[in-house]
């Protein structure tokens, strides 16, 4: 009888787990056959262009379930973070927002982690259908690692025009003009430039088009190599010039976000601000201000004729059980249409050559022209310039120089910083 019971209660056990097991089996099927597309693109000014393409994959491909696996944060402040422990942990995204350059190639690329996709653009016919720079800063040693989405622009000077017509101010394209300008504002009691450096990373990017703008593009691109030091007097001139910025900006700056800080300008609490081209994007759809009626753009100062590149771009990670799935999203990705979807909305340039540019409004045609006749140079601020490593210690010097305004602590942080990467 006892022995009986055992039995009994063995063969329930034995059930019990069977069910357990084969529901954890199929739940992992469920999860494995979704594409989960993970990138930072929620909320306002950054989710529209993602939304269309997403959208326009699940009319192509019905039988193709679909995840936004997107997290909040901008320039991937937390995306990040959580991308990286599910790619050292085993559960890679089907697909996931990466910058082409460093943060690509010595990042991914560098540890193995990414499956190479020269296959799907000769069966795509891409080879001529990006720019010949674009598909370098998605390759490594002749393979070609991600799709490009589109091109930002990073050296943007946004600026409120109403503000700017009530007092008789043009827009600056030299810093001595921008503080002309800045002193002006000042004397209004406006605010001359917003920032919101709550994430670092903005700060960055504003310090970033004042390198360009004091450097020009040779002796930036000589920075991200080790070839110019960062004691360097001109790469020191540059950083007193951020100082002097920092003299003009909004006093709750640490307590903003660039949306936040967009949002001064296109209020006219503030008149001007440094950001890429994702701000029109939320000038336009969320904020619903026209582009050369309440705000205007021009390069930051120093930049004309140069392009900072930031480019947003999805690949195939390894070892993800539904590869094929993920090449029929990328091939959405990279085509006419879906590059025409997003960009449209997400206030950034298609990166194809051959894309409809009568769909664009007048900043959008603009910069595409611009594009084609510009210097370039990648975004250290979005992970294009250099590893992500030195980036980290970039964003900590930076927050801490934007208190502390002290150019020599800055100038030593950086220049330690920068023995890796030589
Ligand atoms: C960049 C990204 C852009 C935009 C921006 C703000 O890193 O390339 O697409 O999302 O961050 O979050």
């Amino acid at each position: 009888m006892k022995k009986g019971f055992m039995v009994f209660v063995l063969f329930v056990f034995v059930l019990a787990m069977t069910a357990c097991s084969s529901k954890t089996d199929s739940d992992k099927k469920d999860k494995n056959a979704k594409l989960d597309i993970f990138s930072w693109w929620t909320g306002a000014g950054e989710e529209d262009g993602l939304k269309a393409l997403l959208e326009l994959f699940e009319e192509k491909y019905p039988d193709v379930p679909i995840e936004n696996a997107a997290v909040a944060g901008g320039a991937g402040t937390n995306a990040k973070a959580v991308l990286a422990s599910r790619m050292n942990g085993g559960d890679p995204p089907a697909t996931f927002q990466v910058h082409g350059g460093a943060e690509l190639n010595e990042g991914w690329v560098a540890a193995g982690k990414m499956e190479p996709i020269n296959d799907l653009y000769e069966d795509e016919g891409w080879g001529d259908k990006f720019p010949q720079d674009l598909i370098d800063m998605v390759s490594k040693d002749g393979k070609i690692y991600s799709v490009p989405v589109n091109i930002h622009r990073g050296n943007v000077l946004w600026y409120n025009k109403h503000v700017f017509e009530e007092n008789g101010l043009e827009a600056p394209t030299t810093f001595d003009e921008f503080f002309e300008v800045a002193d002006a504002l000042k004397a209004k009691g406006i605010t001359p430039l917003a920032l919101g450096d709550k994430e670092p990373w903005t700060a960055t990017q504003l310090y970033e088009t004042v390198l360009l703008g004091v450097l020009g593009t040779d002796d930036y691109l000589k920075l991200w190599t080790g070839d110019l030091s960062f004691d360097d007097p001109k790469v020191v001139e540059a950083a007193e010039i951020f100082t002097k910025m920092l003299d003009y900006i909004n006093e709750d700056h640490a307590s903003r976000n660039w949306q936040d800080a967009s949002q001064l300008v296109a209020d006219g609490e503030a008149a001007m601000n440094v950001m890429g081209d994702w701000a029109k994007g939320y000038f336009v759809n969320d904020l619903k201000k026209v582009v050369n009626e309440d705000f205007g753009y021009i390069t930051t100062p120093g930049t004309d004729g140069k392009f900072m590149v930031i480019t947003d771009t999805f690949g195939l990670p390894k070892g993800v059980s539904n590869a094929d799935d993920v090449k029929k999203f990328l091939s959405v990705l990279g085509s006419v249409e879906g590059q025409d979807a997003f960009n449209v909305l997400k206030g950034s340039i298609p990166a194809r050559v051959d894309a409809d540019v009568s769909k664009y409004d007048q900043y959008g045609k603009d910069t595409i022209e611009d594009f084609k006749v510009s210097e370039l140079s990648p975004s250290l601020a979005h992970g294009s310039a250099a590893a992500e490593g030195f980036l980290t210690k970039v964003n900590q010097a930076i927050n801490i120089f934007v208190t502390q305004k002290d150019v020599k602590q800055f100038t030593d942080s950086m220049t330690s910083a920068a023995a890796e990467l030589k």
